[in-house]
Formats: C-alpha cells, sequence, structure tokens
C-alpha cells in the first residue's frame, strides 16, 4: 500500500509517499480501505517532533480517517467487510490502508459517505464535548469563537447554532468571516482590524460572552478574559498561534468565571460512553439534514506535504482531507 512517511522530524516538504507493507491485524482490529483521512493541525507539530505525544521516525501520521472495512479481526463481531467507519488513530492515517481498534471505530450514518468523513472525527468530537461537557453551554448564551473559520472553530459555529447559541464568529480576514456567517453565525469580528474586547463589548452590549471558545491563544487568548460575562466559561482549545496565553487570574475572580481545559483524545479514551453518545447526538443531527460537515479542499494523498503546507500558512477554511 502507498503511505506518506515521516523519515525524519521537521517540515512537510519532508515529507515522502513510500510503498509499504500492510500492517498486520490484531484480533480486536478492523482493516480499513481509507476514502478520506483528515489533516489536523497537530499533525504538523508531530511530523515535527513538537507534539505533546512524540513519535520516532520513520511514522506515517494522520490521526483520522474514514472508509470501508475490507478485513475484520477475529475477536470482532459488530462489524463486517463492506462497512463504512470513521475512526481517531494515533497515527497512521495518511495511507492507503489502515489498521485500527474495534473500539475507536464509529459505523457512518447513511447520508455521511466515507469520501467526505475522514475529517470529520476530531473537530466535531472535540467540539461537542467542549460545548456541552466542558462549556456547559445554553440555549440563549452568548459564544464567542476565536478562529472561527478553522477546523474546529467552524464546528463550534455549527454546534454552538444547533444548541441555541447566539453565535459570534472571529477571524482573521473578510473571506473567513464570510463562510462562519454562511454556516450560521449571528455576528462577526475581523481581528485583524478591530479590537476584539471591544467589539465584543459592543456586541453583547457589555455583558461580555458566556462562553469562550479558544483554539487559537496567544495575545488574542489574553485579549478575551477582558470581555467574558459573569459565569463565563473560557475553553482552552488549543494554541494555533503558537504562544500559550497568560490567563489573568483577577480577571477570572471579578467575572466569578472559569478557564476550562479541553482534551478530547483523552476524554474518548477515559469516558467512551459519554463519548459515544456525543457521536449519536452528532450522527443524528446529520441524519436529520441539521448537520453538513464543511470540506473546503480535497488533496491528492501524495499531496499530503502541501495541504499541511497550506493549513500553517493560514491558507485553508474547515477541514481539509487526502483522498487516497
Ligand atoms: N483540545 C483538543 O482536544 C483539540 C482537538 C483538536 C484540535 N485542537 C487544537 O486546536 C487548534 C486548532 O486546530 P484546527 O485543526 O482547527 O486548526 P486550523 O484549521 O488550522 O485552524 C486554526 C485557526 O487558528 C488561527 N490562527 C491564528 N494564528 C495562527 C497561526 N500562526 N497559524 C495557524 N493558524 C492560526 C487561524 O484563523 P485566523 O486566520 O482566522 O486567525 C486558523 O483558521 C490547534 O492548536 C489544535 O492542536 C485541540
Amino acid at each position: 500500500m502507498k503511505a506518506i512517511v515521516c523519515t525524519q522530524l521537521g517540515g512537510p516538504e519532508l515529507l515522502e509517499l513510500q510503498e509499504r507493507p500492510s500492517p498486520a491485524l490484531r484480533p480486536r482490529e478492523l482493516r480499513v480501505a481509507v476514502k478520506s483521512a483528515g489533516v489536523n493541525f497537530p499533525d504538523s507539530l508531530q511530523i515535527a517532533g513538537k507534539y505533546q505525544m512524540k513519535l520516532e521516525p520513520p511514522f506515517t501520521p494522520g490521526a483520522e480517517v474514514a472508509g470501508l472495512v475490507t478485513e475484520v479481526g477475529s475477536a470482532v463481531s459488530q462489524y463486517k467487510v463492506g462497512d463504512a467507519v470513521a475512526a481517531f488513530v494515533p497515527s497512521g492515517g495518511y495511507a492507503e490502508e489502515c489498521v485500527l481498534s474495534v473500539d475507536a471505530a464509529l459505523p457512518l450514518p447513511t447520508r455521511l459517505a466515507a469520501a467526505d468523513a475522514g475529517g470529520f472525527p476530531l473537530v466535531y468530537g472535540t467540539t461537542l464535548h467542549a460545548l456541552k461537557q466542558r462549556g456547559q453551554l445554553k440555549a440563549g448564551e452568548t459564544l464567542l469563537v476565536l478562529g472561527a473559520a478553522g477546523g474546529v472553530g467552524l464546528a463550534a459555529v455549527q454546534l454552538g447554532k444547533l444548541m441555541g447559541a447566539k453565535v459570534i464568529a472571529a477571524a482573521s480576514s473578510a473571506d473567513k468571516l464570510a463562510l462562519c456567517k454562511a454556516q450560521g453565525a449571528d455576528a462577526l469580528i475581523d481581528y485583524s482590524k478591530e479590537s476584539l474586547k471591544d467589539a465584543i463589548k459592543t456586541l453583547t452590549k457589555g455583558q461580555g460572552a458566556d462562553v469562550i471558545y479558544d483554539p487559537v491563544g496567544g495575545a488574542l487568548g489574553e485579549d478575551c478574559l477582558s470581555c467574558i460575562a459573569w459565569n463565563g466559561r473560557y475553553l482552552v482549545i488549543g494554541f494555533a498561534s503558537g504562544p500559550i496565553p497568560n490567563l489573568a487570574a483577577n480577571r477570572l475572580l471579578l467575572k466569578g468565571a472559569s478557564a476550562v481545559g479541553v482534551f478530547w483524545g483523552a476524554f474518548a479514551v477515559r469516558e467512551p460512553a459519554l463519548n459515544l453518545a456525543n457521536f449519536q447526538q452528532l450522527f443524528a443531527w446529520i441524519e436529520a439534514g441539521e448537520l453538513q460537515p464543511y470540506i473546503s479542499a480535497r488533496y491528492p494523498l501524495a499531496e499530503a506535504g502541501r495541504a499541511l503546507r497550506d493549513m500553517m500558512d493560514r491558507k485553508v477554511t474547515g477541514k481539509i482531507v487526502l483522498i487516497p
């Protein structure tokens, strides 16, 4: 099978397309012909040796796939050859074939094709967990989303609306904000042109945002705490801008607010039943036609490096996937 291989730690230009042997199948695993593989920001960190979970080269990056089952392990009874599944995997997604634990597999709903689902588990799994279990978002509350046209950001815009929130999308260009509006955002802030905290104060009539979803971090993350509402929840999603924000504890005190960490990968392992319930909710929204995952670009597998570079250069919106 063909697979993208990280032979040395560094930038995406170093990735190679190679012919690799098919991985062996253990009793509780599925072999899947990959129809689409999600490209995610952490992949760029992992190939550079900067992610919290480190892998030694050579390895195949890629944390999520969707495809068709081609072989089931001897201890697997709940899937059969031909079933469409998606999964979050430790690595190995950027390949024609992927072997994954049966516990990680999610049976796809009929309205979500495997060719479109490779970018689904991570961003939607993270975002529903963040808004529901961590942020306790309630209908009628104001949700501020930073990096709102990015992978997890756009999922937060969509899910925030489905949960009945008033969604304020914040991003760095008019084009990105136009996409957020098309996906349901109620109000828009271009933080490359205007002060984030001033704009939030104006939009919320001085009340601030009830829930802040922050995958960007850095100075923007620090700014947000000046415009959080009483009892607000600031969700620590990630640090796409690089620096980890220094959160001002005095602002949390003054607003009776909380800073809440979100780590979906660990949640999925520690609380599998709740994670499964979240996906049942997500798939129900898809089956009802209320949620349509947004993919802005599809790249051939061989162009994984270009896909990652486009993402690192902030050129992409929503999700991008590789098509083997
Ligand atoms: N906690 C979890 O469980 C979890 C799960 C998934 C992802 N994450 C984290 O969430 C973050 C975003 O992931 P993603 O897949 O949504 O990434 P993405 O699609 O690349 O989106 C990130 C957004 O951040 C903004 N940004 C600001 N400065 C940037 C910079 N220097 N480089 C790149 N983007 C920058 C960009 O929006 P503007 O141009 O509009 O500013 C971009 O759209 C990452 O840090 C990732 O590790 C966390």
